[in-house]
């Protein structure tokens, strides 16, 4: 009875317990709802107070972004920020500087508005990440999430509150410097890529502490310069634009990025950095974007120089009209602004137009209540061992595996003796990547990652000639990694081709670590040929020669022709340019501390001449699968030498059993695919199960495969999972140059899952009337 009562009275209690929670989470959600809408009216309205009080010179300041380091700087930066005629800085990384800086501006200045302070905060500030294009081959959105937010937190603490990344331009030519500062050729790894970084940077919403305002960049098309040549023109047609190019700006834009850079070329005649289509009518009108577009660095004086604008006062007119908010270290709106006014070409509600979402955005983030960094804590944030740590698990998960016979990788760890070979072995800086910061940590090395792993062996090394860029870089004198040193001669470089073939004689096994310098990709850094650098496939040809095992390191930022390392070398890792932890990852790869698991986010190409390469593309009249036509050239395959999406690891997997909750949709709907993969082999490890399909007609022609979904997943040794996909009116809609707008279209459709761009598990289903 008692026992019977008490159950009626637990039963009661939790009912109401139950109920009460309830109650409470939708009262929260009201709340929340509420505060939201409260939020962004109490926004506009302290936007609205502060412009009724601002001359036309502060609202013009506001503008105007300077350049804080030594070059390009006007020199009476102070006296201007007292004035409230400069809105932001750009490149220092001064922690006393900034915080000088933003004790003027909100001490000083009538407003008390505070500054915002602009860094390439790219793939690390002290404790340095893969390259994004690394961390875009890990198919792991978690990946660089994680790593900017530790980017994010390293950067805020040194008093840097806005970051120019991420980079989201599609690049489908690997001769292009940039693309290692992207997430390859695809749209949809591409959006992936660009929504994580986004939560990284600013956390769940602008104003999250620790972190800092994002900057989706280069809007738009910068990726398909003429040639793969850096900021030349770009001729693209709408259809490409909206199914490809804009795709991870839309997706960066969605997760509430803050500010959009502008690109510098001409995008189908019209600079980019002034044009109205793309920065009101797409950006603005169609996709809503609240926060502030800045310009590419000194973009506005590039309209006159690109024969677009007569003069500074036509470029700032264009480049306001056009939507233009802040304008990078030309200080040609901050000259002009005034007399366009005073001529009535441009009015004040203009310029209160482009002052807003400036603003707004410097509200969000709180900057009014906390402007200043508390710089007791920074050297405590700047050493933290978490960044490090989690810098390492990057850079393995972002490794992939390219090539492995005979089981050659992994190396055994009773290993004697390792020769450690190549220009890029033993340099930090390159083993970092580019958009080096002052200050940042030089990479473990791969020579001391491979000592730290096995500290009983002999370890040796030997450079093998050094590389440096034909041309140098304007960057070299900034950045940390230009070669300072005259340059060796052909016979210092024989000579240490020699001594290197004479340490792989008396060793048991070669670690090659060849590709390019920092400096040989990223911006001014593209090339007409994808060769290895200087003399480095003769060094690797010659340390094949000698017999012994080799294992070939790739470290670069874009892929290097490798058909005769295909053909000729045993094992070969793509490593990138792995950030701080470098030489310790590849250690824990080449070892098996960690098993690969990256897969490709581009077509590798045989060489430079098959570029642009991608696996999106239309299906010709001789598709290359028809025996006829194997090739589109006649001495050799048009095919990649690895295709998109590809990667080994040291197991097997079987992807099978692909099902469909559904063969017939109604457009608007959506069905579940799924598939199962196993683990086959011995050992524990990761496979990205990807997903593409093909719509098969249409009002226009459809790419031969697109990616519409893919997941990571880690096995042990005869596991099984099941992968869900859904496909439904976001994944089946596309852009149709017939009809100039979005459709879903009533066709049918294939679908393929799989390990790659290649896979070849088929089913199919019917979009129906
Ligand atoms: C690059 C941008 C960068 C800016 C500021 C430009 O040269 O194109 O990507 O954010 O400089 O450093």
């Amino acid at each position: 009875m008692l026992a019977l009562h008490s159950r009626a009275i637990f039963k009661y209690v939790y009912a109401s317990a139950l109920f009460s929670v309830c109650i409470l989470l939708f009262v929260t959600a009201l709340v929340g709802q509420e505060s939201n809408s409260a939020n962004s009216a109490t926004v506009n309205h302290r936007v609205e107070e502060l412009l009724k009080n601002m001359t036309l010179e502060e609202k013009i300041g506001q503008l105007n972004q300077v350049s804080a380091a030594n070059f390009l700087n006007p020199p009476n930066r102070e006296e201007l920020i007292e004035k409230g005629e400069i809105g932001s800085f750009l490149w220092s990384v001064d922690p006393v500087q900034l915080d000088r800086y933003q004790h003027l501006a909100v001490e000083k200045s009538r407003l008390h508005i505070p500054l915002l302070f602009g860094y390439d905060v790219i793939h690390g500030f002290r404790t340095v990440f893969p390259v994004p294009i690394a961390m875009a081959a890990s198919w792991d959105p978690r990946v660089p999430e994680k790593a900017q937010s530790f980017a994010a937190r390293e950067a805020r603490a040194s008093g840097i509150n806005w970051t120019f990344g991420p980079m989201v331009d599609i690049a489908r030519d690997a001769r292009w410097g940039r693309i290692v500062e992207g997430a390859g050729e695809d749209p949809y790894l591409g959006a992936a890529m660009a929504r994580a970084q986004v939560r990284g940077f600013q956390g769940p919403q602008l104003g999250t502490a620790d972190h800092v305002l994002a900057t989706v960049k280069h809007f738009a098309g910068y990726g398909a310069a003429e040639g793969g040549r850096d900021y030349d023109s770009v001729y693209l047609p709408e259809t490409s634009l909206r199914n490809v190019y804009l795709q991870p700006f839309k997706a960066a834009v969605d997760a509430g990025v803050g500010s959009l850079m502008s690109a510098y070329m001409d995008l189908n005649d019209v600079p980019a950095g002034g044009n109205h289509w793309l920065l009101h009518d797409v950006l603005r009108e169609e996709w809503g974007f609240q926060g502030f577009v800045v310009t590419d660095a000194l973009t506005t004086n590039d309209l006159i120089i690109h024969g677009f604008a007569k003069n500074e006062s036509d470029a700032a007119y264009r480049a306001v009209s056009a939507g233009v908010n802040v304008d990078m270290a030309s200080r040609i709106l901050a000259g002009q602004l005034g007399s366009l006014i005073r001529n009535g070409k441009i009015t004040v509600a203009q310029i209160d137009d482009a002052v807003r979402p400036v603003l707004a955005v410097k509200i969000r983030m709180g900057l009014f209540e906390h402007p200043y960094t508390d710089l007791s804590k920074t050297s405590a944030v700047l050493s933290d061992p978490a960044a490090r740590e989690y810098s390492r698990i990057a850079a393995q998960r972002s490794m992939v595996l390219l090539r492995n016979e005979n089981h050659t990788l992994p190396l055994s760890k009773k290993v004697s003796s390792i020769a450690v070979i190549g220009p890029l072995a033993n340099d930090g800086t390159d083993l970092d990547g580019g958009w080096g910061v002052d200050g940042e940590t030089p990479a473990v090395t791969v020579e001391a990652g491979l000592r730290s792993k096995l500290p009983g062996a002999t370890i040796a090394f030997a450079r093998g000639g050094e590389i440096r860029r034909t041309i140098p870089s304007r960057f070299d004198d900034f950045l940390p990694g230009g070669k300072k040193t005259p340059p060796q001669s052909a016979e210092e470089i024989s000579k240490e081709i020699e001594e290197a073939v004479a340490l792989a004689k008396k060793s048991e096994v070669s670690v090659l670590v060849l590709g390019e310098t920092a400096n040989m990709s990223g911006e001014y850094a593209s090339r007409s040929t994808l060769e290895l650098p200087g003399r480095q496939q003769e060094l690797l040809e010659k340390i094949v020669a000698v017999g012994k095992p080799v294992a070939l390191v790739i470290v670069s930022g874009r892929p290097l022709n490798m058909s005769w390392a295909n053909a000729h070398v045993p094992a070969i890792l793509m490593a990138w340019q792995p950030g701080s932890e470098a030489g310790n990852a590849i250690a824990d790869i080449l070892f098996a501390d960690a098993n690969p698991g990256g897969k490709l986010p581009v077509s590798w190409p045989r060489g430079a001449g098959q570029e642009p390469l991608y696996y999106s593309h239309n299906v010709t009249q001789y598709p290359e699968s028809d025996p006829m036509y194997r090739s589109r050239y006649w001495e050799g395959p048009s095919t990649p030498l690895y295709p998109f999406g590809f990667g080994l690891s040291y197991t097997t997997f079987s992807i099978a059993d692909l099902r469909l909750s559904k063969t017939e949709l109604k457009a608007g709907d959506s069905l579940e695919a799924t598939a199962t993969v196993t683990n086959t082999g011995a050992s524990g490890g990761d496979e990205v199960v990807q997903l593409y399909i093909h719509q098969r007609a249409g009002s226009t022609s459809r790419p031969i495969r697109e990616l519409k979904g893919f997941e990571r997943v880690a096995l042990q040794p005869g596991e099984t999972k099941t992968v869900h996909f859904t496909l439904g009116k976001k994944e089946l809609t596309y852009w149709s140059e017939a009809h100039k707008s979005w459709v879903e279209e009533p066709e049918e459709f294939d679908v393929w899952v799989g390990n790659s761009s290649t896979a070849n598990l088929h089913t199919a289903f019917r979009v129906l009337e």
